[in-house]
């Protein structure tokens, strides 16, 4: 099965092995089975999104969630649980809850991919993360077939961070997902691009969740390359923290580091703006090569490999280790 349709970096790759997860049903077939489960590993692929294929051939089993459904399944006069299948997109539940006048995910717009992966790296844009809304989710154990209900809590949601990441790396199908969203939503504006953009856009002082919507979309698009227009998996590392010691330190000698001062007492420092003063913003190698408008993401300009976009990642974190003592970890999943 031939995956470059299936990731938006549009890396050319091979499944060894690949599966279609149509329902709940297709799942449990499939881990009754032992002659199923093999060969290994098993990989789940949502939207492709966060990903980058850095072999011509994946081996292992790729189980493809295209699990599907959305319903409300309690409400109350304050807010509304809504439930959404993890192979849905992302964008089409936020326009959902748009429709519908709920609030608590218009900051998350347009971001790519699919509702199960969500959870996984506590997606976050423009002052909001999932966490702030993810009430509860469901998985399959992939070594029993058990079904388990988690609650936000036991997810452990971190800046791009959860326990499916750590403890429960490759552990669990994620099934479906639980938002508690707004009847009454608080805005969340305090991110600076937004506020400006709704002014320019000639929205009052009272905007809707609608308008914070079409802001966050206006930005994106402004920013970030459409993945069917330009092969990229977005951000591509993560922010790192740094404490304040190696902050004070390293501000006498870049004045100008932009820096957000964490509860913890550590700083954290935008890696697009560390990644263009080691100039590499809009750099090429080959069909690799660093976004024009924004340093953070790495873009497939046609034919690039995944190995060349890991080599080019690599580079960056080298230099950026040498030239400023800091290590960028990487947001996307690299498989190898
Ligand atoms: N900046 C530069 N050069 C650039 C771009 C940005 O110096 O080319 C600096 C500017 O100082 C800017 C700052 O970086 O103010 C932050 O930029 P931006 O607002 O674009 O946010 P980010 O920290 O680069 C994070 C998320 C994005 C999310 C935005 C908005 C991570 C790894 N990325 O990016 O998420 O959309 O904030 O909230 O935390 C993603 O995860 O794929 C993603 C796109």
């Amino acid at each position: 099965m031939q995956l470059k349709a299936l990731n938006t970096f549009g890396i050319a790759a091979i499944a060894q092995r690949f599966v279609p997860i149509n329902t709940l049903a297709d799942i449990h077939c499939f881990l009754t089975n032992p002659t199923f489960q093999q060969p290994l590993p098993l990989r789940i692929l949502g939207g492709g999104s966060n990903v980058l294929f850095c072999t011509a051939q994946i081996n292992g089993t790729i189980l493809h969630n295209r699990l599907r459904g959305i319903e409300v399944v309690q409400q109350d006069a304050e807010y509304v649980w809504l439930r959404a299948a993890s192979g849905e997109n992302w964008h089409d539940l936020v326009q959902y809850a748009l429709r519908h006048n709920w609030g608590g995910i218009e900051n998350l717009s347009l971001i790519p991919g699919t509702v199960g992966a969500a959870p996984i790296q506590n997606i976050g844009a423009y002052g909001v993360e999932l966490s702030h809304v993810l009430d509860k989710l469901s998985v399959i154990d992939l070594h029993d077939g058990q079904s388990q209900t988690l609650s936000a809590e036991s997810c452990e949601l971190g800046y791009r961070d959860s326990i499916f990441k750590r403890t429960a790396k490759d552990r669990y199908f994620i099934t479906d997902i639980t938002l508690r969203l707004s009847r009454r939503p608080q805005l969340q504006l305090q991110y600076g691009d937004i506020g400006r953009t709704l002014s320019d856009m000639g929205i009052g002082d009272k905007p809707t969740i609608q308008d914070v919507s079409a802001a966050v979309c206006r930005i994106r698009r402004s920013k970030l390359p459409d993945p069917k227009e330009l092969g990229n998996a977005g951000s591509f590392f993560k922010n790192p923290e740094i404490d304040s010691q190696q902050y004070e330190t390293l501000k006498t000698q870049f004045a100008t580091m932009p820096a957000y001062p964490l509860p913890n007492g550590r700083v954290k420092i935008p890696a697009a703006w560390l990644i263009e003063q080691c100039q590499w913003r809009g750099r090429r190698q080959g069909d690799a090569g660093v976004h024009q408008n924004h340093a953070l993401v790495l873009v497939n300009y046609g034919a690039a490999t995944g190995s060349q976009l890991l080599a080019l990642a690599q580079q960056i974190q080298t230099d950026i280790q040498q030239k400023m003592g800091i290590t960028l970890q990487p947001e996307v999943n690299i498989w190898e």
